[in-house]
């Protein structure tokens, strides 16, 4: 690779672990400085894949063009992004990790390997991979990879060790937003409220600045303030920014909104047209299964529009790709384990069938992890449980699945409304 290729790699590179969105330009930069490098080709590729999107994987890996593998590292990061885009996320994810065995400095291999440790939900190697990286980066890198594992260690339940390695990776970094992302589940799993809504406050203009996570980090705050019945706030930030002009209809910022209009849904709140806006965008996308976590928000959309005959093909494509002979891949078990029975359980509730949301969702409700995503994403899908259990008068499991919530956050005005909703028990 030329000097300057490497130059702008490096620089690309660190823009990533800030979140940078100037990594594209950094990017394209890098691969118009050396035509013939894999590298530059491999991170642009890595962008498109890392967009969970199937047309962004595959314009992704278009671009890395004529590009040949020459070194170690050309190959490893060929064979992951190879396996990826063939629908293989898990084995992306072991070559990377085989790769930082062999090279524990490869910076990309790490901070793509954690994304796909995200997409796939394997909480703890979202926290080892991180682990076993930390000896090997010092300086402002290392801060970087302890709000990776400060991000991992959040999933893996280890919540104070989480909290005090995103601290100590924003002392290294006050603006460091996966830290702050980090330390804001932290916040929303323990069910601190004032706290999560108060450090984010604090730490505003680092996540509202242009970065990748700044739709994201809104969707965070806005779910505390619904913890807090805020709904006005809610709308505000679907509308200046989670729904906005520079939104950009990505399934991720779409999977965000959606998911925040069905809390909402759920709470009996009117969202007024924003649902049809949001099932007219979905249904501008290949609906081809590719990522069912993706899917399952394009349901919430078509769902609360409505539009149960769109949702009902949804899943009906779901079903075909499950049943088709010789299934195998990342997705295809993500679907078949748990997201099909997700899928189908939201249609039912669409129907008002909240004995058949039960059926469907509560057998899987171990299992969601599967299909990838946070805890506080999968959420969504578990108070729809539970807001099912309880119209169906399944009140064993309404009562149970309240107080779970209530052992894990004891404060949570959502879960105690929904403790309140039911028929008290016989003296
Ligand atoms: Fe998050």
């Amino acid at each position: 690779m030329t000097q300057a290729s490497s130059d702008l790699m490096d620089a690309a590179i660190d823009q990533l672990f800030r979140f940078d969105p100037l990594v594209v330009a950094t990017t394209h930069a890098a691969m118009a400085q050396d035509p013939e490098a894999f590298m530059p080709g491999a991170l642009r590729a890595y962008l498109g894949l890392m967009a969970s999107e199937k047309r962004d994987a595959l314009s992704g890996v278009r671009a890395v063009g004529g590009r040949a593998p020459r070194t170690d590292e050309d190959r490893a990061h060929a064979a992951a992004i190879d396996h990826w885009v063939a629908g293989d996320w898990h084995a992306a994810s072991r070559i990377l990790d085989a790769r930082l065995a062999e090279a524990p400095t490869d910076a990309l291999a790490l901070l793509v390997g954690h994304q796909l440790d995200f997409f796939l939900g394997e909480a703890k190697n979202l926290r080892d991979r991180a682990a076993r990286a930390l000896p090997h980066h010092e300086g402002e890198r290392r801060g970087y990879v302890l709000g990776m594992a400060a991000f991992g260690l959040e999933e893996c339940g280890d919540y104070e060790a989480a909290r005090s390695a995103g601290m100590a990776a924003l002392g290294s970094d006050p603006q460091d937003v996966w830290a702050i992302h980090a330390v804001t589940h932290v916040n929303e799993m323990q069910g601190r409220t004032e706290a999560g809504v108060a450090f984010l406050e604090q730490r505003r203009p680092a996540w509202t600045r242009d970065t990748m996570l700044r739709i994201h980090c809104t969707w965070h705050r806005a779910i505390f303030g619904l913890e807090q019945m805020d709904h006005e706030g809610a709308f505000a930030a679907l509308d200046a920014v989670l729904t906005g002009p520079d939104t950009g209809d990505t399934a991720l910022s779409m999977a965000d909104a959606g998911s925040l209009l069905w809390r909402l849904h759920l709470d009996g709140v009117d969202v007024g047209a924003r649902w049809s806006r949001m099932a007219d965008a979905w249904a501008a996308k290949d609906p081809a299964p590719w990522y069912v976590f993706n899917d399952l928000h394009a349901l919430l959309a078509l769902v609360g529009a409505g539009r149960l005959d769109d949702a009902g093909q949804r899943v009906a494509a779901l079903e075909d790709m499950v049943r088709a002979p010789g299934g195998n891949g990342t997705n295809w078990l993500a679907t078949a384990t748990a997201g099909l029975a997700v899928a189908r359980g939201l249609v039912a509730f669409g129907r008002g069938d909240h004995a058949a949301v039960v059926r469907h969702i509560a057998p899987v409700r171990h299992q969601l992890s599967i299909f990838g995503g946070s805890h506080a994403q999968r959420d969504v899908f578990q108070r729809t449980l539970l807001v099912s259990a309880t119209r169906a008068g399944e009140t064993a499991l309404a009562r149970n699945l309240c107080a779970e919530r209530l052992a894990d956050r004891p404060d949570s005005v959502w879960s105690g409304m929904q403790l309140k909703a039911l028929t008290p028990l016989d003296p």
